[in-house]
């Protein structure tokens, strides 16, 4: 995966290819590892995602990257 000052530039090559650490949101500092915690916890929906960590909330950018692993995640 390449990345770039830590954070994830938008390669969306699934769950295999990602750490917990990997940044996913640089505004709110939110990892992977946070998302899947979410997940977990019973986010159901990239609005719950956003609700229980407020990834995506500040700037949006992070947001198409944030939409599809929350839609892999919730495949699992
Ligand atoms: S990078 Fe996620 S809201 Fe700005």
């Amino acid at each position: 995966m390449i990345k770039r000052f830590g954070l994830n530039l938008g390669w969306k090559l699934g769950d295999n290819f990602m750490d917990d650490s990997d940044i996913i949101c640089a505004c709110e500092e939110i990892t992977y590892g946070e998302i899947k915690s979410a997940v977990a916890g019973g986010a159901t929906s990239l609005e719950k995602v956003q609700e229980m960590t407020h990834a995506g909330t500040v700037c949006g950018q992070c947001e198409d990257d944030l939409r599809s692993y929350v839609a892999q995640l919730l495949k699992k």
